[in-house]
């Protein structure tokens, strides 16, 4: 999956001029913004005043995802860029501010498996009212409300219209965002099968999408474990998925057009193509050891041939010469091994393309 940092948006909930939202809100950025550096996520601050957000005013339901202001535009860009949200809310009349919900109500897609802390303040119930009051208007956006919380009695905190220091309260915001973290790391694959861009993969539950640099890890240890047995059968370790650094990876992943399947953050498999000339070159097809026989290369190489272009005149795929399973697979499909100069314990095998439907 993605290795890119984490973006958690501290978002300040209070609009009402001179209020203590600030007070607060920087007590977070401060509390937090070492544990935040360690852990490598971005945090930034959005004031929901500064959103200039009127009262929902979109024809279409946020679930449709058209908008046509602008300032839901730009809203929906930065909820959509975020992996996390801690909201530093007031408690207004037992619930939350109408601002947060407001805010809320604008998306839908946007909010989907992220986690939300709450740093809440009040006066007798520190804020937990509003707490308990946006927890259940959340769930209904995939929003994942934390356990962790910070509450704020405003009695016990303000000093000299100051928020007196608490090392708890600074543990407490640290540990509110350790469990965010986890917790937005683990729905990772939730929020990435929303991607635009994603398909439908062949096991229930499974996605399909292009592969990037950032995929490497997972990528170079799908090689080293899928290649194990085309050494075996080869009768050789001199197999180039076997050997390739990280670095080496991330190269061909930029280069290639390449199409992982993942469940549950898992990859079980990929396969690449790029074209050479008027061929299209497919290759580094590769199911995990224990979902093989069930579909996964087939539907990844009939994924990669309909990705060739029309000036594309043969699909041209390379095997090791004892891989009796990949060169069935590979013929069962219609490919015909082409004569090599050089073979050196590899096949090739390619079929025209002219006949296939556009
Ligand atoms: C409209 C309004 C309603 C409030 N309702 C509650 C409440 O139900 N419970 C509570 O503990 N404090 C309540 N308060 C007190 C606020 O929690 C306190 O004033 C807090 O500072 C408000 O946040 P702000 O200063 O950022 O606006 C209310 C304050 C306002 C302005």
């Amino acid at each position: 999956m993605s290795t890119r940092p984490l973006r958690v948006l501290a978002l300040a909930c209070s609009t009402r001029p001179g209020g203590l939202g600030p007070l607060v809100g920087q007590w977070l950025i401060g509390a937090v913004t070492p544990r935040a550096a360690e852990l490598g996520v971005e945090l930034v601050t959005v004031s929901l005043g500064d959103l200039n957000l009127p009262f929902l005013d979109e024809e279409e339901q946020p679930s449709s995802g058209v908008y046509r202001h602008e300032h839901t535009g730009r809203w929906s860009a930065i909820v959509d860029a975020a992996d996390g949200f801690i909201a530093v809310t007031p408690e207004y009349n037992y619930g939350m501010p109408a601002a947060l919900k407001n805010a809320l109500d604008y998306l839908s897609r946007e909010w989907a498996w992220k986690p939300i802390g709450f740093v809440s303040y009040g006066n007798t119930s520190a804020g937990t009212r509003s707490v308990q009051h946006a927890k259940q208007v959340v769930t209904t956006l995939r929003l994942v409300p934390l356990g962790a919380t910070v509450a704020i009695r405003i009695g016990d905190a303000l000093e000299n219209g100051r928020l007196r220091s608490d090392s708890a309260r600074d543990a407490a915001g640290v540990g509110l965002l350790d469990e965010l973290v986890r917790i937005a790391h683990a729905l990772r694959p939730m929020r990435e099968r929303l991607r635009a861009g994603t398909l439908t993969g062949p096991l229930p539950g499974s996605y399909a999408r292009r592969l990037t640099p950032d995929d490497a890890q997972e990528v170079t240890v799908l090689q080293r474990c899928c290649w194990v047995d085309e050494a075996v059968v080869n009768d050789t370790t001199a197999i180039p998925a076997l050997h390739e650094s990280l670095d080496e990876v991330r190269e061909w992943l930029a280069a290639w057009q390449t199409t992982g399947i993942w469940l549950d953050g898992r990859l079980l498999g990929m396969v690449r193509a790029r074209r050479l000339e008027t061929d299209w070159h497919v290759g580094r097809l590769a199911v995990v050891p224990d979902l093989r026989n069930r579909g996964l290369g087939r539907w990844l190489l009939h994924t990669a041939e309909a990705a060739a272009g029309p000036e594309c005149r043969r699909i041209v795929l390379f095997t090791g010469s004892k891989s009796r399973q990949n060169i069935g697979l590979y013929q069962s499909e219609g490919y015909r091994p082409v004569p090599l100069a050089d073979p050196d314990g590899i096949v090739c095998l390619a079929k025209d393309t002219s006949g296939r439907q556009r």
